[in-house]
């Protein structure tokens, strides 16, 4: 190890500083010998029991505290602020930003020579990533893993049941005591969701992008093999540190170019764009929308929910992330340098499929049609997203004429009245639930079919917004419309009965009206503003950047290193 470590310069100080660093650690019950040049590792911990897909993680944390032990390194344990996908309001998606500001500025302000990640629920993942690179030291990730499948009345099921469960219940199928009963069969493990909804997405994002040891994304949370990974990891990072291996070692554009291949194969969330957005622009990587679209060729290997049929679990027994990767091995670029300190590649050449229903080949997929499809056109200049594998295919090339809800109070006003003029050739919009609108770009853009569709039989309509959808959810959804109609997009002149047009083949969303007519109802609009005149919700709707560019705060692009700002003692 030539490079002196950070820490030093709190701990190896002699005087009174020294002497103040030191001795209020050792309160604790820690020894001299801890504090004199071992590595100190920091585990960033999005522990809460308000975060249940993460309320494991003070266990997970001893387990990565053995491997850092066993290597010679010394443990320190912080939290951050957790993001609890299903209980924080307005949407977590408001505090992803507010999270990776407290986690970039707790690693540099603190005597941390590298850092372990532990991440699970939707948002810990690209938050607690997004504040590291803002810092680059050594760094790896555990994610905390997915729940084993729920079991309900001799069925599997999982997260994306919720959506079914909840249209059932609606159109009079289910009981309002079937419904409470399978709540407790859902989510009967702990971990995260066990389809592949945006955690899922994001375990599979790290482990791709080379931020994990081999095996991170699919390991059941239940299963001991997780607490293995957690010790292993925790050994790693005191090696890291003994390398130097930072971030932008491992996160250079041949990584997020293998990430998004590898999206595209297991039909992770539309959320993997704006996330991965956001992390490239942090770690200085120009990665932009039309990146997503370069994997028309990849087909969908992954037989996982919402796209297809298995769970989290199954995708483990089957061999996991190493299986399917092994099959994508000519789309991905090698020799790309991981946190093993190895090619990318070492991840997978040795693994095995064990079930080629769960993972396909590229010979014989699961699905041709998989990734994320981006589409242009005068409603969405910037671009907006679609999952073609959660799609119906007779939607994928559709007019109709617009059912517009101005926002989400209006949409939850209208949307099962009787007397709402839609039929299921109409395309439902949904304005003001971008970044600014919300504010926080909630995910309700899978809007639910109006209840008199839906008692007719109908499963799927055409729907256009600028918010999210939750990477559980499915159908011909188009999200992400940038720029937002809050903004003055051309989405927030949208009116009832304007003609809309699909066309996912060919990348186009358009309204057809006029250039003259758009900029004339343009004049007329009065856009919302911000919802209030202070503190952080503030500072988001004043800063957050349009979800093409990942919804990030413009003044945290980028980093600012590990030095500390001003040294007082
Ligand atoms: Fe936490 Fe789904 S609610 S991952």
């Amino acid at each position: 190890m030539d490079k002196e470590l950070r820490s030093r310069q709190w701990f190896g100080r002699k005087g009174k500083d020294g002497f103040i660093y030191r001795a209020w650690m050792k309160n604790q019950g820690i020894p001299a010998h801890e504090l004199q040049g071992k590595p100190v590792i920091g585990i960033c911990n999005t522990w809460s029991e308000l975060t249940p897909c993460n309320a494991h993680f003070r266990e997970l944390a001893e387990s990565v505290k053995h491997g850092i032990y066993e290597a010679g390194g010394f443990p320190v344990e912080f939290p951050v602020m957790s993001l609890g996908e299903t209980l924080i309001k307005p949407t977590a998606m408001l505090y992803r930003n507010l999270v990776s500001m407290d986690v970039e500025e707790s690693i540099r302000a603190n005597p941390i020579d590298g850092v372990v990640l532990l991440c699970g629920c939707d948002k810990t993942t690209p938050a607690l990533v997004m504040g590291a690179c803002s810092v680059n030291i050594p760094t790896i990730v555990v994610s905390g893993g997915p729940m084993l499948t729920g079991k309900y009345r001799g069925h599997d099921i999982s997260t994306s049941d919720v959506w079914r469960f909840s249209e059932a219940h609606r159109s009079g199928k289910m009981s309002d005591d079937e419904l409470f009963t399978a709540e407790a069969c859902m989510t009967r493990s702990r971990g995260h969701c066990a389809v592949m909804g945006t955690a899922s997405t994001m375990a599979c994002m790290v482990e791709s992008l080379g931020l994990t040891l081999a095996e991170n994304a699919a390991i059941p949370a239940a299963d001991s093999r997780r607490k293995v990974l957690a010790h292993l990891s925790g050994s790693r990072i005191v090696d890291m540190v003994k390398e130097d291996l930072k971030l932008s070692d491992i996160l250079t554009r041949k990584a997020f170019e293998n990430a998004i291949t590898v999206n595209a194969a297991i039909g992770g969330s539309t959320n993997f764009v704006i996330h991965l957005l956001a992390i490239a622009a942090r770690i200085g990587v120009d990665l932009t929308m039309d990146d997503f679209n370069n994997v028309k060729n990849i087909p969908l290997l992954a037989n996982l929910q919402p796209s297809g049929k298995y769970f989290m679990e199954d995708f483990f027994y089957a061999g996991g992330l190493p299986a399917l990767m092994k099959e994508l091995h000519n789309e991905l670029h090698s020799g790309i340098i991981t946190v093993s300190g190895n090619p990318i590649e070492d991840n997978y050449v040795r693994s095995e499929c064990f079930n080629r229903e769960m993972i396909a080949t590229l010979d014989n997929p699961f699905n041709e049609t998989a990734g994320i499809v981006v589409v242009k056109g005068n409603l969405s200049e910037n671009g907006a997203v679609l999952k073609p594998s959660a799609a119906s295919p007779s939607l994928m090339k559709h007019t109709g004429k617009a059912v517009v809800f101005e926002n989400i109070e209006d949409y939850k006003a209208k949307i099962d009245d009787p007397k709402l003029n839609v039929d299921e050739s109409s395309v439902l919009v949904l304005k003001n639930v971008g970044p600014k609108g919300y504010p926080g770009m909630p995910e309700v853009g899978n809007m639910s079919i109006p209840k008199k569709l839906l008692e007719k039989g109908v499963t799927d309509m055409v729907r256009i917004s600028d918010g999210r959808m939750s990477g559980t959810g499915f159908g011909t959804v188009v999200l992400h419309v940038s720029p937002e109609a809050a903004i003055g997009g051309t989405l927030a002149i949208v009116q009832d009965g304007d003609i809309i047009k699909l066309d996912v083949a060919a990348g186009l969303l358009e309204v057809e009206l006029s250039d003259v007519e758009i900029n004339e109802r343009k004049k007329r609009l009065e856009l919302p503003g911000n919802l209030t005149g202070r503190g952080y919700v503030w500072l988001y709707q004043t800063h957050v950047e349009q979800a093409h560019l990942g919804a990030d705060m413009d003044f945290l692009k980028g980093g600012s290193g590990s030095g500390v700002l001003r040294d007082s003692h």
